[in-house]
């Protein structure tokens, strides 16, 4: 199969349409049987749920180029079961993990040329989604879906790739304590959008959200997690009920004790404490891990020991780990790696 004629080396994080998605409606109490489609464009009732209470949840993921020149995807199941969890919270009703799965192969094996070669730096970015479709004007759930996943070619979040960022902390809040904010629900985005509009202004590249309630435990940024590491090389990740349950950072916990033999702990993280770690990183699917080289707190500065040049020496590991699970350079853990077939 030959690639897309793309630049995959300066590719950003920006939406390139692609071939097919996949698409199932829901209607009458049931999933339809779904398929692909090449048409991109949605036309939907101007009172849908979705345009007028914002009822929708969506997911990320990769496929990857290995070494090997297989393509694959980096545990999709979690994101089914992710999705699984928005939906219930959003009243919106399951699209079952097989199907999701299903739809992720077709997708990135119908887009196949859009996959990035092993070594570009680039990946495919999945985008599994889903909407009430139908009419709603009181406010209540919608009786009518539909569900769609398409693929767009991208290269690093944030400009520069690996090269530290700044951060500033944030006067909006993110998320309620039991409110949406551990699920990945488009409305924790849209009320995102005035803060990163304004931190960008300020020349920061993110934001660095609080605990609502206190203003004084650190929770996440409006697209990836938090990974601390202390001067002794522990690596902490805050707990909280309100921020999205990373995958990449569960991910990096489980490589964090079990392939490098660092001790890893996720609990509370005070902002007081911050000041104290060597090493800062947000992680994610679309961020993998971008190291934090500077925070600020409304004019004073934290600044990370790992400097603004390059990655401190644990996050560069659990990079190289994870990108080599990933790309096929180190073995995975049972489970994490599912290969789709290409014609
Ligand atoms: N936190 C938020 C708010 C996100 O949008 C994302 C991205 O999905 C993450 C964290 C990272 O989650 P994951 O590693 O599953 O992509
Ligand atoms: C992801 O990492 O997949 C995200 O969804 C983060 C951001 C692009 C919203």
């Amino acid at each position: 199969m030959e690639k897309k004629n793309i630049d995959w080396g300066n590719l950003g994080f920006e939406y390139i349409q692609t071939d097919k998605r996949y698409v199932s409606n829901y209607k009458n109490g049931a999933w339809d049987e779904g398929g692909l489609t090449s048409d991109a464009t949605v036309a939907i009732m101007e009172c849908a749920g979705v345009l007028q209470y914002s009822q929708s949840c969506f997911e990320g993921l990769k496929a990857y180029t290995t070494e090997d020149g297989r393509i694959v995807t980096f545990r999709p199941d979690l994101n089914a079961e992710r999705m699984e969890a928005s939906a219930r919270r959003l009243e919106m009703p399951v699209f079952p993990k097989e199907r999701f799965l299903e739809a992720v192969d077709q997708v990135v094996a119908a887009n196949a040329a859009y996959v990035p070669p092993y070594g570009s730096g680039a990946t495919l970015y999945l985008r599994p989604f889903m909407f009430g479709s139908d009419a709603v004007i009181g406010v209540k759930p919608s009786h009518e879906y539909q569900f769609r996943l398409f693929a767009t070619p991208v290269g690093p979040y944030f400009k520069g790739g690996a090269k530290p960022i700044t951060i500033r902390v944030s006067d909006y809040d993110r998320a309620a304590p039991h409110g949406t904010g551990h699920i990945k629900a488009g409305l924790n985005y849209a009320m995102s959008l005035h803060a990163i509009v304004e931190a960008h202004s300020q020349g920061y590249d993110e934001n660095m959200y609080l605990d609502a309630a206190t203003r004084t435990k650190v929770e996440e940024t409006g697209g990836a997690n938090f990974i601390f590491v202390t001067k002794d090389h522990k690596v902490v990740t805050p707990k909280s009920g309100s921020i999205l349950p990373s995958i990449t950072r569960r991910s990096l916990m489980y490589v964090a004790e079990h392939y490098l033999g660092l001790e890893a702990e996720e609990r509370e993280v005070s902002f007081a404490e911050v000041k104290d770690f060597a090493e800062c990183g947000l992680c994610g699917t679309a961020a993998v891990i971008s190291p934090v080289g500077k925070i600020v707190d409304h004019g004073k500065e934290i600044c990370f020991p790992s400097g603004m040049e390059k990655m401190g020496p644990v996050i560069q590991k659990l990079y190289d780990t994870l990108t080599g699970i990933q790309m096929g350079r180190v073995e995975a853990p049972e489970g994490w790696i599912r290969e789709i077939k290409v014609d």
